[in-house]
């Protein structure tokens, strides 16, 4: 059931793709949809052509491209990943997963290996959710949890929408976004984005779920007025009010439960002058839990640190809920699948949870899904310095390989 992948071609296709969007610092400024979205997507293509797969694009961008199997009626395997970034962000982020897929599909045109099942390789639109909100949202439309139309009229902070992004870079499909057939299993490779396999010193992390998370959009309006003569006590700050909800948020991650995490990532200060007391504050919030009760709890909570700072403020707020998706429990046949195959190579493992949100989430809910992770250096992701040693990368991409195998038997 082993697969030889080519580990010099698979590092060498890495290193070529990571000049797509390359930034300064051995980063990638690759946002979703992109002029350099544009170029990977081409040199994508142009990949799966030149290894004789049939190659389709959906209505929302997602690039599929299906080698067949030796049974015409089984249902296909699907594995890949997403090739956008996040602003000044890795290389390994997503893009390590769709060239593990397409190491994958090479060892098996290359070695002339049959499967039974077809397999298919897949690169999902705006994985970040960075410029276009909200985040999986190529495989989200793809498994019917957004629909269509909005995902297409979805707009990025200049006004452009997903629909306009699509049709300038060439990428709004004809397919219909939506399985064409049932699918056997849903496989990724991902990093790990945090420290815990490099604590334990393993190369493998089979993933048994992911967290659950909210995004939330909070405005803060209070009135502006000259930074001089206006008296301290007659001041409705929003910016003074964001503040203390942004240290509010912070501080709701010790309470709720062990594996609460919080972040403020966007913030907006209006009108943003040295002298003018601040009248409009726009950010976002982000929270997660593996626990949906304690992600609801959360959202709850930040609406309460929310009104009392704007009481004391005498401002006022609006919240909205931007997203919400609840935590995964991928499929116990894939994680066996993973595990078998890792064993088989006496690569070292071990089972995990993830904390960072995947396409397999979505895909989870109308297939079997699974995830493996390889170790990120000193846990560090979204970020230029993401790294990940290429003995683990290649001891990961065998794993999968011999996994989409057993998966396609
Ligand atoms: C995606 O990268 C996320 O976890 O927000
Ligand atoms: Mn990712
Ligand atoms: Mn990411």
């Amino acid at each position: 059931m082993t697969l030889d992948i080519n580990a010099d071609r698979y590092r060498e296709s890495f290193e070529a793709y990571s000049e797509i969007g390359a930034t300064a610092n051995d980063g990638l400024h690759r946002l979703a949809l992109s002029e350099a979205d544009r170029t990977v997507r081409d040199r994508f293509v142009d990949d799966l052509e030149a290894l004789g797969l049939d190659v389709r694009v959906d209505e929302v961008g997602n690039v599929f491209g299906r080698r067949d199997g030796t049974d015409p009626d089984a249902e296909p395997v699907l594995i890949g990943s997403h090739l956008d970034s996040q602003p000044y962000g890795g290389r390994f982020d997503g893009q390590l997963g769709v060239l593990t897929a397409l190491e994958t599909m090479r060892t098996l045109v290359d070695s002339d290996v049959d499967h039974r099942r077809p397999i298919e390789i897949v690169n999902w639109t705006n994985e970040e959710g960075s410029r276009f909100k909200p985040a999986l949202m190529g495989s989200g439309t793809f498994v019917g949890e957004f629909d269509v139309e909005e995902t297409l009229a979805a707009t990025d902070a200049d006004g452009t929408t997903v629909e306009e992004a699509l049709e300038e870079i060439g990428y709004r499909g004809t397919e219909p976004c939506e399985p064409r057939e049932g699918i056997h299993a849903y496989l990724e490779l991902h990093v790990e984005q945090g420290p815990k396999l490099e604590e334990r010193d393993r190369s493998i992390g089979i993933v048994e779920g992911i967290f659950g998370m909210a995004w939330l959009e909070a405005t803060i309006r209070g009135e502006s007025d000259h930074a001089g003569p206006s008296p301290m006590h007659a001041r409705q700050d929003a910016l003074v009010a964001a503040t203390d909800v942004v240290s509010g948020v912070r501080r709701l991650s010790n309470r709720l439960a062990n594996d609460v995490v919080t972040t403020v990532g966007e913030f907006e200060v209006s009108p943003g002058s040295i002298n003018v007391i601040p009248d409009k504050v726009e950010f976002t919030i982000d929270v997660r839990s593996y626990d949906d009760d304690v992600v609801a709890e959360l959202v709850d909570r930040v609406d309460a640190e929310l009104d009392a700072a704007c009481a004391r403020e005498g401002t006022t707020y609006e919240l909205e809920e931007l997203w919400r998706i609840p935590h995964t429990e991928f499929a116990e046949s894939v994680r066996e699948a993973v595990l078998k195959s890792a064993q088989a190579r006496d690569a070292s493992h071990v089972e995990m949870v993830g904390g960072a949100g995947h396409d397999a989430s979505y895909l989870n809910d109308i297939t079997d899904a699974g995830m493996m992770f390889v170790p990120s250096v000193d846990g560090k992701t979204h970020n230029e310095a993401e790294f990940t040693e290429w003995d683990d990368a290649i001891a990961g991409a065998r794993v999968f390989a011999d996994t989409t195998r057993r998966l396609a038997r």
